[in-house]
């Protein structure tokens, strides 16, 4: 296991490459997430954005570059660096994945109990104190099927953070929830970044992604187009890709921005792929 110095990130990629046999799915990736800081990454399906998260979860291996989390860098990919990254990284997915005949404050405790080694009450209490945090402390009791969709992703959310993470990853945290339940799992994402928590949320809630992100990393094909503060990526973008896929997401909520900027073409809308997709 290699130890690196984290002081430039908690999240450090440099120059990823990613292949998924001939089809590469991430190309010179680099990206640092300071403590801290909530990244929102967007784009559209089939860029790359849940192989990113993948990555750095060391749930995929790649093939060039390097990925170092909390300090320990993944390209030894061998199995101490794995674990080790593993600990320090929250996941939540976009299907809750909760064990079902598992309380809700069992599903939280579970894992410190196994892997921190925290005592039974001491796991009890701090996934009773999360599980209050996220809105459901009178909950603590039901399973998973007692719970609405939110309900439970809320549950997930305090799992991840029983284990003490470092970051959180987030991969459309919304995306299989019906509409109505959207809000509650958002401020509480929104409420974790407020207080400090260090994040990369892969999202399609465009105004979320607004207000929440400290920074916006808009991705296409496999390439991290541009990255910026939120304010310039959702008022001028810098680059054609990202008004094109912002114009196509917010429809007519969107203006491009036309100051100093001249497109004179105006063939985003067919642009087609360069390459087939898979
Ligand atoms: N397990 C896999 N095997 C082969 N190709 C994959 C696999 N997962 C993703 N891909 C391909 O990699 C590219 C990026 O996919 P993905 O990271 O899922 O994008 P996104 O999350 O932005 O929709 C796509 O072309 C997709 O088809
Ligand atoms: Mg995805």
């Amino acid at each position: 296991m290699i130890e690196a110095s984290s002081s430039e990130g908690v999240v450090v990629l440099q120059g990823v490459e990613k292949w998924y046999g001939d089809v590469q799915a991430l190309t010179s990736v680099s990206l640092t997430v300071h403590e801290g800081e909530a990244a929102v990454i967007i784009g559209p399906s089939g860029s790359g954005k849940s192989t990113l998260i993948r990555v750095i979860n060391a749930l995929e291996p790649f093939q060039q570059g390097s990925v170092i989390v909390g300090g320990i860098d993944l390209r030894a990919g061998d199995r101490r660096s794995v674990d080790a990254v593993r600990r320090q990284v929250g996941m939540v997915f976009q299907q809750f994945n909760l064990f079902p005949h598992l309380t809700a404050l069992e599903n939280v405790a579970l894992a410190p109990r196994r892997v921190l080694r925290q005592s039974k009450s001491e796991a009890n209490e701090r996934g009773a104190a999360l599980l209050e945090r996220v809105g459901l402390g009178a909950h603590k009791d039901k399973q998973p099927n007692q719970l609405s969709g939110g309900e439970q992703q809320r549950v997930a959310i305090a799992r991840a953070l029983a284990m003490q993470p470092r970051v959180l990853l987030f991969d459309e945290p919304t995306s299989a929830l019906d509409p109505e339940m959207v809000n509650e799992v958002l401020l509480v994402i929104q409420e974790l970044a407020t207080g400090g928590t260090t994040m990369i949320v892969v999202t399609h809630e465009m105004g979320f992604a607004a207000s929440v992100a400290d920074r916006i990393i808009f991705m296409d094909k496999g390439v991290i187009v541009e990255q910026g503060d939120p304010r310039r990526i959702f008022s001028e973008p810098s680059e054609k890709r990202t008004r094109t896929f912002l114009a196509s997401v917010l429809g007519g909520l969107y203006e491009a921005p036309t100051l100093g900027v001249e497109d004179n073409n105006d063939d985003q809308v067919g642009e087609s792929r360069d390459k087939p997709h898979s």
